[in-house]
């Protein structure tokens, strides 16, 4: 039966884990995986998320199922964070969440419940986009074709060209945008851009399908949310999947949500009705712990700031390590302009040197990042600042 399977690569990003584990370079540097990591290298638990998990300790009292749609409230709550409490598609009921296992379940039931509802829609990325989106679409059946986006030579945004190919899409498709912090260029769009691409939406009549991974690393919570809640009011239908792995800190609980927007209540509920089918199929109901967490934080005014306020430090620090990294190439000499680091936003951004200099980097510096020279900011710390310029400037 096996006989005939061929072995395949290790993941890009998640494979760098266990290469960087294994290393016993005294300076290595993490700076693949998507983690947020203190200034010790260390990914903490929120304080947030220990009030929470104890509180749901002492009052849980049964482990029975959940059902497909997970946690109500949670579902609300997180409806509620990335639409707005008064959002018109909210007001009109037009809106359904479920709790997915992270925002990659949140994406794996958006592909299937595509497929049923265009076996034949064409997924549009981003060039380039997070590598599993293209693999995990495809799984699905699902054919995934790229929109220009991010311009290696010039570190911007190909916002003509993006623009252009939109207008050809079909209405029959849909269109991945990332709503903040683009993973992987940190490249992202303003909100004239957002507007810009949400009238050529509407325009086309494609399907919108926004990732929404990193709400609260880029601006602010309500911020990164522009173009979500923008592009909601404008169109009949459109799917969310968001993560709460990062801006909670809850990794491995595995918990994100999908949200469908349908034209009226009742073709809503219509498509509610096939999403929780796709749901049932996959995995049948999502995991209830981290669900448990984040609803705990979000229906408790103290604890909710507790968080935006703890999220708040993990902004800071990822955009004052920017910077950090920025000045330190210059003080060691780097002429190359790097400046671009410092104006992307969110956890990553491209290094923007060839995979020969990652695999330099790697081999004989013991720094870690996807091939694509994809940094995760959020390793940098200031103890490893000074030894991962030198090693760049080396290498340049
Ligand atoms: C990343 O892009 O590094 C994260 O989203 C982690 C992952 O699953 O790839």
């Amino acid at each position: 039966m096996f006989e005939l399977l061929k072995a395949m690569p290790a993941d890009p990003i998640l494979g760098l884990l266990t290469q960087y584990r294994a290393d016993s370079h005294p300076q290595k540097v993490d700076l693949g995986v998507g983690v947020y990591k203190d200034p010790q290298g260390h990914t903490p638990i929120l304080a947030c998320v220990k009030v929470a998990e104890q509180r749901r300790t002492d009052s849980e009292d049964t482990k029975v199922y959940i059902g497909p749609t997970g946690s109500p409230l949670f579902n609300q709550l997180m409806t509620e964070l990335a639409f707005g409490k008064n959002h018109v598609a909210l007001i009109a009921n037009r809106i359904r969440t479920v709790s997915t296992p992270g925002g990659t379940g949140a994406l794996r039931v958006a592909a299937d419940f595509i497929k049923r509802c265009r076996p034949n829609a064409v997924l549009w990325v981003s060039d380039p986009t997070w590598a599993n989106h293209t693999g995990l679409f495809e799984a699905a059946g699902i054919t995934v074709k790229t929109y220009p986006y991010y311009d290696y030579d010039t570190k911007s945004l190909k916002f003509e060209q993006m623009l252009a190919a939109l207008n050809q899409v079909s209405k029959d498709d849909v269109v991945l945008l990332h709503a903040c912090c683009h993973n992987p260029s940190g490249m992202d769009l303003t909100t004239e851009q957002w507007d810009e691409v949400i009238s050529v939406t509407a325009k086309q009549g494609f399907t919108p399908l926004i990732d929404m991974a990193y709400q609260g690393f880029g601006d602010g919570v309500d911020e990164d949310a522009y173009g979500v809640r923008q592009m909601a009011a404008a169109v009949e239908n459109m799917i969310l999947c968001s993560s709460c792995s990062k801006n909670f800190g809850l990794y491995r609980e595995r918990i994100g949500a999908c949200s469908i927007i349908g034209k009226d209540a009742a073709q809503t509920d219509v498509a509610f009705s096939v999403l929780l089918y796709v749901v049932r199929c996959i995995y049948s109901m999502p995991p209830a712990h981290g669900a448990a967490i984040v609803e705990t934080i979000l229906a408790d005014a103290d604890l909710k700031q507790q968080w935006l306020d703890e999220l708040a430090v993990m902004r800071n620090r990822i955009n004052g390590n920017r910077s950090m990294l920025v000045n330190k190439l210059i003080e060691n000499g780097v002429e190359q302009d790097f400046s671009f680091i410092a104006q992307q936003k969110g956890m990553f951004s491209f290094l923007g040197v060839n995979q020969t200099q990652v695999e330099t980097l790697k081999s004989q510096h013991s720094i870690y990042m996807v091939g694509s020279s994809r940094i995760s900011i959020a390793g940098i710390s200031e103890s490893n600042v000074d030894y991962l310029a030198k090693s760049i400037a080396s290498i340049l």
